[in-house]
């Protein structure tokens, strides 16, 4: 019968929801998904403890910042909670063309859209420029949503090895040569805090003819001139077609960016499904962006307090014996090799009152299971101490 065929399929479903193993072993561990009682800066309350926070991307540390949270709420008080809608069918708000003039000028672009998300603006930064028949080259190690964002253009591709450039030379010349080509890569690579190696993937990308993607949502606020980004900090504006990135780390909001030229972002506006059929940026968040991005280039204090902290905590872990897999950035991961020691490790760090988060394979490759930590602007030289005794009481728990 009809009716019995679809009950089963259906409870196939279900069965694989029940059954997951995966799931089973978040729920048993339960490292993920806390619920913090409060927070206020680097610290967060769990379970009624304070905590330091060590794996938020909240690098300069501006999300409690007085002129950021006035911004939001007078954005908040003048347009209300949201925009109910996607701009193109309910119209942008004037919030939304002044913060992407502002990212623009500030990124040396001609233009930029931002969107409710990071993910949505790389993933549409890479799908809507690829299409069946285009070959895109991607650095093995690239986020999620550029992934999603290659599935979804229809076009082929092709992985080479983690910022590795003479294995993408070697890459695209086994590929066809007629076919539109397009680079994806990171600025700053979240889970190993390697920064790209621009200057010699950005010349085979000329060389080949290659339309170049770079997700910064790690290296705006971090590197550059005032935190323009990884591509800022080698001079080479003019070799990257286009720039994305998230709102959600330096610059204290929520939501995400593609910069480029005019034509490329009309067309983005045209095509990307994540921009035309995705609700807009919330006038808070617009706002808080906004403000951030004006203490960014006003405060130079923040990004040198970033700096300043993340060698004190690298000199630390080095002091430690522990492998960092030679991050050069505040995302620091803390490389452990298997699960259970990242277990270990991580259960230990949360006894010691230190919050982070495990990243265990697939997620990282086989071997590289680690805790990935973020150096804010906001850590105290007390907080980095407790930190270090941290480490030191969870190393002898290995
Ligand atoms: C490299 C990279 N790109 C994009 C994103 C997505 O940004 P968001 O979390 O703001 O949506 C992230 C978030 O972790 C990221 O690490």
């Amino acid at each position: 019968m009809a009716l019995s065929f679809f009950t089963k399929n259906k409870k196939a479903i279900l069965a694989r929801c029940r059954d997951d193993y995966p799931t089973k072993m978040r729920l048993k561990y339960a490292p993920f998904y806390h619920a913090m009682e409060a927070q206020k800066g680097t610290t967060v309350r769990l379970d009624g403890k304070d905590m330091i926070m060590l794996s938020s991307n909240d690098y300069l540390g501006l999300s409690f910042h007085p002129k950021i949270l006035e911004s939001a709420r007078a954005a908040m008080n003048k347009w209300g909670t949201s925009t109910n809608g996607a701009r193109i069918s309910n119209g942008s708000r004037k919030f939304h063309l002044e913060l992407e003039e502002k990212l623009a000028d500030f990124l040396g672009r001609e233009a930029c859209h931002v969107h409710a998300a990071g993910y949505l603006s790389c993933m549409s930064a890479v799908a809507t420029f690829g299409q069946k028949g285009d070959i895109i080259f991607a650095d093995k190690n690239i986020h999620s949503c550029l992934w999603d964002g290659i599935r979804l253009s229809n076009a082929s591709y092709e992985r080479f090895s983690h910022n590795n450039p003479d294995d993408l030379r070697e890459v695209i010349a086994a590929s066809n040569p007629d076919a539109p080509k397009i680079l994806v890569i990171e600025g700053v690579y979240s889970m190993e805090g390697h920064i790209a190696r621009l200057p010699e993937l950005a010349e085979i990308a000329e060389e080949s003819s290659c339309f170049t993607v770079l997700d910064d949502a790690h290296g705006f606020g971090v590197l550059g001139r005032q935190g323009r980004g990884t591509i800022d900090s080698f001079g080479l504006n003019d070799k990257v077609d286009v720039m994305c990135g998230s709102m959600s780390k330096s610059l204290a909001s929520i939501g995400g960016f593609v910069a480029s030229s005019r034509e490329v972002i009309e067309y983005l506006r045209t095509h990307s499904k994540q921009t035309t059929f995705s609700a807009a940026l919330s006038p808070a968040q617009a706002g808080a962006a906004m403000a951030a991005l004006d203490v960014m280039q006003t405060e130079p204090q923040h990004l040198e307090r970033l700096w300043a902290n993340t060698r004190k905590y690298k000199a630390m872990l080095k002091n430690l014996g522990l492998d960092t897999w030679d991050s050069e950035t505040p995302a620091v991961p803390i490389v452990l090799g298997s699960k259970e020691r990242v277990y270990l490790f991580w259960r230990a760090l949360m006894d010691r009152g230190v919050f982070t988060v495990m990243s265990i394979a697939p997620a990282v490759p086989v071997g590289k299971d680690l805790i990935r930590t973020a150096i804010s602007a906001m850590h105290t030289d007390e907080q980095l101490e407790r930190i270090a005794e941290a480490m030191a009481y969870a190393i002898k728990k290995l």
